[in-house]
């Protein structure tokens, strides 16, 4: 066989394991083969030296022409199979955007959130403005200016977050403690008397502190809504009629409402007071404990010591006042029966809500 008819058999064999080769691995191995330093065409081309001179031409042309043949068909296979390579790898990462898709929940208001906008939606409605006040108190804000005696019970420091204790930083003789968490809301009436003169409509919504142990019916910190009207000519008529409105916009329209007398210090007269219970409508169940009523907030008119604390003019003006816990009302709304669960987070009771 003459070199040129090897050349050309070189040249079929090669170009079949071009269209044979799988992967872009073993392509390269035949190109190793044939055109690699020590590859079958290197050799031949090498072997040219021995050749007579008339011989040379030919067979370097025809070895040329095979070489550019053998390139150009590797290169051809190896874009086929650089594209297989890709297209593989494209299906295997394929996303199908007609799946449906995985819902966020964008969640909601807590419940103890959505009762205090309720209830303080229901006096916004009443002409009432939003007021605020801190959490950390003054000891005077709290009890003094709200009437509490030096001797109150609820001035112990058994019932009362103090934060500051004059006694032990070892201050002043007349004032033993005086920066406190406050237990109620009732100091924002104070704060805002003393910068503003009646007409006052307002209604406070707050943390308040205590030193209780948290069972079904106490937490160390709840919320509580305040509401104070003070003006001319306001009775305890008003207070009676503000209140039973409230009551059925929160409860329902068939709830009823009993004032009972009671005791605060800041207001004179006082009473509590009571939904009728919508577990028995009424005639005595376990959540009412037999007795048909549900406490749900202190209310009184305003008591003229308050006014004398903050300047106002008890001839001219009277006014009513009203405390309720926000905790309590969503528990005696939803028959929650116990508070705890309003804080423990428990997704499954949240989204009842
Ligand atoms: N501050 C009282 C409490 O925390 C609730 C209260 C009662 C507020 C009577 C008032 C009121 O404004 O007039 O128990």
């Amino acid at each position: 066989m003459s070199i040129v008819e090897e050349l050309e058999q070189l040249k079929v064999t090669a170009l079949r394991e071009i269209a044979e080769a799988a992967d872009p691995a073993e392509l390269d191995t035949v190109r190793v083969r044939y055109l690699g330093k020590k590859g079958q065409l290197t050799a031949v081309l090498r072997g040219l030296g021995s050749l007579t001179a008339d011989e040379r031409p030919a067979v370097g042309k025809v070895s040329n022409e095979v070489r550019a043949v053998l390139e150009e068909a590797l290169s051809g296979r190896a874009s086929e199979l650089g594209e297989a390579v890709l297209r593989a790898k494209v299906a295997a990462d394929a996303v199908d955007v007609s799946l449906p898709g995985r819902a966020h929940s964008p969640g909601h208001a807590h419940l103890i959130s959505q009762i205090t906008e309720q209830v303080v939606n229901v006096f916004i409605g009443l002409g009432y403005r939003v007021a605020e006040g801190p959490e950390v108190e003054l000891d005077y804000y709290n009890f003094t200016a709200l009437n509490h005696p030096p001797e109150h019970p609820a001035r112990a420091a058994t019932d009362t977050f103090y934060v500051r204790d004059l006694s032990v930083e070892g201050g002043s003789d007349a004032v033993e403690s005086d920066v406190l968490l406050r237990t109620h809301t009732s100091p924002v009436q104070v704060r805002v008397l003393e910068r503003q003169q009646p007409p006052v409509y307002i209604i406070c919504p707050g943390q308040v502190y205590r030193r209780d142990i948290a069972d079904p019916s106490h937490l160390p910190q709840f919320t509580q809504v305040e509401g104070l009207a003070v003006d001319e000519g306001i009775t305890l008529g008003d207070l009676k009629g503000t209140l039973d409105h409230f009551v059925r916009e929160i409860f329902g329209p068939d709830r009823r409402t009993r004032f009972r007398p009671h005791f605060f210090p800041f207001t004179e007269p006082s009473a509590e007071v009571d939904v009728s219970c919508g577990i028995c409508g009424g005639s005595g169940c376990r959540f009412c404990k037999n007795t048909g009523w549900l406490e749900i907030l202190g209310c009184g008119m305003v008591d003229p010591k308050v006014f004398g604390y903050v300047g106002i003019d008890p001839e001219r003006y009277t006014g009513f006042a009203f405390g309720l816990g926000v905790e309590r009302i969503a528990a005696l709304k939803y028959n929650i029966p116990d508070v705890r669960m309003l804080l423990e987070g428990d997704m499954r009771f949240v989204r009842q809500f």
